[in-house]
């Protein structure tokens, strides 16, 4: 992946870009230098436990008002939630189209995922509340129809809100935001 990177800034004349190779749960740059921290479809490799240290990582690495902005799977093997109902349904589906091979593919993935070695997606749910419990603030994620999702997410530049605080923040926006939105409703209908 390393050199991957190295040859396609090279061809794009790109000369100022370093590669480290390091472990998303352990990242050797000191605190506070990124601008921007991205993740394409890795963390879910990762087990829940790791995910968390993973974000806790790029929280510290980011700037105050720098950004992170994760692509992945989200969903999880919840019955109860229709998204994830829908995701699964439609992955078993794709297998059982490609006959024998699929069938194959759906029974080693069923095995890894049954000896614990396979991959570990989580639902946006969880992702939300991770995010926030890694101190990130303006959390918004982004479902798509496949079972991937995208989340965007700031270092907080107001000092650093608890999860706590933050989420009673977005409350707090969320609510006057209706306020506004029914007081402005209420103005027009009276002609005001
Ligand atoms: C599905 S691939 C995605 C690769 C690439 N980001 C892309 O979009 O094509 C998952 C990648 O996560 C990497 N990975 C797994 N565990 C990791 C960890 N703890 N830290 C960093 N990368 C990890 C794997 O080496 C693999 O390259």
């Amino acid at each position: 992946m390393g050199e991957y990177l190295r040859v396609k800034a090279s061809s794009a004349g790109l000369e100022n870009v370093e590669t480290v190779l390091a472990s998303a749960v352990s990242l050797p740059l000191v605190d506070g230098i990124a601008d921007l921290v991205v993740s394409n479809y890795c963390l879910h490799e990762l087990r829940h436990a790791d995910k968390r240290r993973a974000l806790e990582e790029a929280r510290r690495v980011l700037r105050p008002g720098g950004r992170l902005v994760m692509g992945d799977m989200m969903f999880s093997l919840n019955p109860a939630g229709a998204r994830d109902r829908r995701v699964v349904a439609g992955m078993l589906g794709k297998l059982a189209r490609r006959g024998l091979p699929g069938l194959w593919r759906l029974l080693k993935n069923a095995g890894r995922l049954l000896s614990g070695r396979g991959e570990h997606p989580a639902n946006a749910a969880w992702w939300e509340d991770a995010l926030r419990q890694a101190g990130f603030s303006g959390v918004a994620i982004e479902t798509l129809a496949h079972e991937g999702g995208i989340a965007v997410a700031e270092a907080p530049s107001n000092g650093g809100l608890s999860s706590t605080q933050d989420a009673a923040l977005s409350r707090a926006r969320a609510e006057m935001r209706l306020r506004v939105g029914h007081e402005s409703r209420r103005a027009s209908a009276a002609g005001e």
